[in-house]
């Protein structure tokens, strides 16, 4: 997928949330940190940084959700990701997405009051959920003997 298609796609999904541009997207594919796991309708981009996986963001094309592709999305990055723990921050008001989350072993972990600026002027608080990953055993993980 190409940053504008990225672009296209996170558009689509997020229709309250601020949009990021292709611009955006180009300089974090450009990250050693940054791994993007991509399907035709959907994708997943995250970041690991000492040990640490972050989901960054996950967005599936409206017309197809509910196919089982968030948790394709999800079950691939948090196997292969060389990463002892994950974190992620949502919208406390995006229940479709905390319940993929708690599905996945997340759990919260904490708040930011009015962290996410909605376009109608409004603002909601981030809900920070972590999770211990299964594997931790990647490339930049060192493997025990
Ligand atoms: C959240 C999102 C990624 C889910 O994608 P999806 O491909 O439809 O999800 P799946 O089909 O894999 O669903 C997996 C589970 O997530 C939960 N879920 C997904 N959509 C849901 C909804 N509308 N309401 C309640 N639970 C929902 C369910 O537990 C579901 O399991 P089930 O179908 O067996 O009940 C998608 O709705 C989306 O892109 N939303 C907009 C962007 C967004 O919110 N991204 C996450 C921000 S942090």
């Amino acid at each position: 997928m190409t940053p504008a298609e990225l672009a296209n796609l996170h558009r689509s999904a997020f229709q309250s949330e601020r949009n990021w541009s292709a611009d955006e997207f180009a300089d974090l594919l450009l990250s050693p940190h940054v791994t993007l796991i991509a399907h035709s309708q959907g994708f997943a981009l995250i970041r690991i940084v000492a040990g640490e996986a972050e989901l960054l963001t996950l967005a599936v094309h409206p017309d197809h959700h509910r196919q089982g592709i968030a948790t394709r999305l999800m079950t691939q990055w948090m196997s292969d990701a060389a990463a002892q723990t994950a974190f992620l921050e949502v919208a406390a008001d995006n229940l479709a997405a905390q319940n993929l989350y708690r599905k996945h072993g997340f759990a919260e972990a904490g708040r930011r009051r009015g962290y996410y600026k909605r376009s109608d002027g409004t603002t909601v608080d981030a809900v920070l959920m972590t999770a211990a990953l299964p594997c931790g055993q990647g490339p930049e993980s060192p493997r025990t003997p």
